[in-house]
C-alpha cells in the first residue's frame, strides 16, 4: 500500500515541489524496499531537484577557493586543537609544551604560506602574520616569566584576533573560546 501511495506522488508531477514530492516518495518507496527502478528521465530530474538550490552557493565557494590547493578546514582544525593545548599546558606552566604547540602552529601557518589561501578577499597567512603569530609570540613570553595573569590575558587576545578573522571571511558561527576539555587525552599538559 505504502508503494503504490509512493507511485502515486510520483506520479502528480507538476512543478517544482511535486519533483521534490517524487525524491521524496522514491526515497520512502525505497525503505520500503519496493522494487520500482526509477525510469532513466525521473532520475536525472530527481537529481536535478535534490543539487538546484546549493548551485549558486556552490558556484560561489568554487570561485572562492580556486585558487586554494590546501584544504584550509582542516589545517585550521588543527590549529584550534592546538590551541587548546596551548592553554592546558600554560595553566600548567609547562614551558616545553606551551612553545611545542606554538610552533607546531607556526609549521601549519608555514604550509599554508605557499598554497596563499584567500578567503573573502583576506589573504589568510598575511593576517595570521600580523596578529595572530605576533599574539603567540606573547604567550611564550608571559610562559617564560612564570606570569599566568598574562598568560590568559594574551590567550584571550589570540582568541579575539582567531574570532575577528572568522567574522571577517563570514564564517563567524565558528566562535573560538577557552577550551573544555584537553584534547589529549593521554598528554600530561602539566609534566614539564
Ligand atoms: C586569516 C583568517 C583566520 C584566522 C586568523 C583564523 N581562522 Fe580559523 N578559520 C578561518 C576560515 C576561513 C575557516 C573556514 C575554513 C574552510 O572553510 O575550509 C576557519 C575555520 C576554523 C575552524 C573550524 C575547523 C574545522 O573543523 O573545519 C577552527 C576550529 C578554527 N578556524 C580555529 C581557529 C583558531 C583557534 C584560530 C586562532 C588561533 C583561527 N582559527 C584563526 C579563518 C581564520
Amino acid at each position: 500500500m505504502a508503494c503504490d501511495a509512493a507511485k502515486d506522488v510520483a506520479g502528480a508531477r507538476k512543478g517544482r515541489s511535486a519533483v521534490v514530492l517524487m525524491v521524496l516518495a522514491l526515497a520512502v518507496g525505497g525503505l520500503m524496499g519496493c522494487e520500482r527502478a526509477p525510469e532513466p528521465q525521473e532520475k536525472a530530474e530527481a537529481t536535478e531537484a535534490v543539487v538546484e538550490p546549493g548551485d549558486e552557493a556552490e558556484e560561489e565557494h568554487d570561485e572562492d577557493h580556486a585558487h586554494d590547493e590546501v584544504h584550509l578546514g582542516a589545517h585550521m582544525f588543527e590549529i584550534g586543537r592546538r590551541y587548546s593545548a596551548v592553554w592546558y599546558a600554560g595553566e600548567a606552566g609547562n614551558k616545553g609544551m606551551v612553545d611545542y604547540q606554538i610552533h607546531e602552529i607556526e609549521e601549519v601557518i608555514e604550509e599554508l604560506r605557499e598554497a596563499k589561501p584567500v578567503e573573502e578577499g583576506i589573504d589568510v597567512v598575511d593576517y595570521f602574520d600580523r596578529s595572530v603569530l605576533p599574539g603567540l609570540e606573547k604567550i611564550e613570553e608571559a610562559i617564560e616569566a612564570g606570569d599566568t595573569a598574562t598568560f590568559e590575558k594574551e590567550y584571550d587576545a589570540v582568541i579575539a584576533q582567531c574570532n575577528a578573522c572568522h567574522t571577517a571571511t563570514k564564517h563567524d558561527f565558528i566562535a573560538i573560546g577557552r577550551p573544555q576539555f584537553n584534547p589529549y587525552p593521554n598528554v600530561r599538559m602539566d609534566a614539564d
